[in-house]
């Protein structure tokens, strides 16, 4: 009885040193990381902040773009959410799965909801502006895998050890509990 447990997970890199962002993008290029970004959301229904958005080339389809610019511009098959509830709750509605992509301010309000975190620990520190955010309670959360692969950065030629880790949260949050809904005035 019941219907499929709903499933909302979040991806991301960070470095050594917390860093996960650097000028409006990743501070790395590692071309295997960021393949296996692509083929873990591939199919997925997205929530993304509006700076990662403007960085990425492209876009899947159903793309929840967070923003509080009421005039924002969006590429086709994006729609801007003004809540990471609001979001989470459209993105549920299309079937899909759901993939929470960054940036900081994004991991940091959405996972409460998050059952998974697939995050890739880049055993490297890099010069960055963005940070991870410590608020999240990872130790907290069960280790469901982890894999390690030594890759290279492709800038600077150096092999980097990435760590490729899911994370479990045991009770994450509904995006519909807390919601105050006011009554029509
Ligand atoms: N290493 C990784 O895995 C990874 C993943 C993603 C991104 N990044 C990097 O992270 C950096 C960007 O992160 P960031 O934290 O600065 O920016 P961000 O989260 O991508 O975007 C921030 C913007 O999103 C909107 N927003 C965020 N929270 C909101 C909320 N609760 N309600 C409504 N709108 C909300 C606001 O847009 P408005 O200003 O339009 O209101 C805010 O200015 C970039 O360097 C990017 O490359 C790294």
């Amino acid at each position: 009885m019941g219907g499929e447990p709903i499933v909302i997970a979040a991806i991301g890199a960070v470095a050594s040193n917390g860093m996960l962002g650097l000028a409006g993008w990743l501070p790395w290029d590692i071309p295997e990381e960021l393949a296996y970004f692509e083929a873990t959301v591939a199919g997925a229904a997205l929530l993304v902040g509006r700076l990662t958005y403007e960085s990425m080339a492209q876009v899947p389809e159903d793309c929840f773009v967070l923003s509080r610019r009421g005039e924002l511009t969006l590429r086709p098959g994006s729609h801007r959410v003004d809540s990471v509830e609001q979001g989470l709750a459209a993105a549920l509605a299309t079937g899909k799965p759901v993939f929470v992509i960054g940036g900081a301010s994004v991991y940091a309000a959405a996972w409460p909801y998050c059952q998974r975190f697939y995050l890739t620990r880049i055993d490297m520190p890099f010069a960055g502006d963005t940070v991870f955010p410590e608020s999240i309670p990872l130790a907290d959360w069960r280790v469901l895998s982890e894999e390690r692969k030594l890759l290279v950065e492709r800038q600077s030629g150096c092999p980097v050890g990435c760590r490729f880790v899911v994370y479990e949260q045991q009770a994450p949050r509904h995006p519909g509990q807390g919601v105050c809904i006011l009554p029509a005035a």
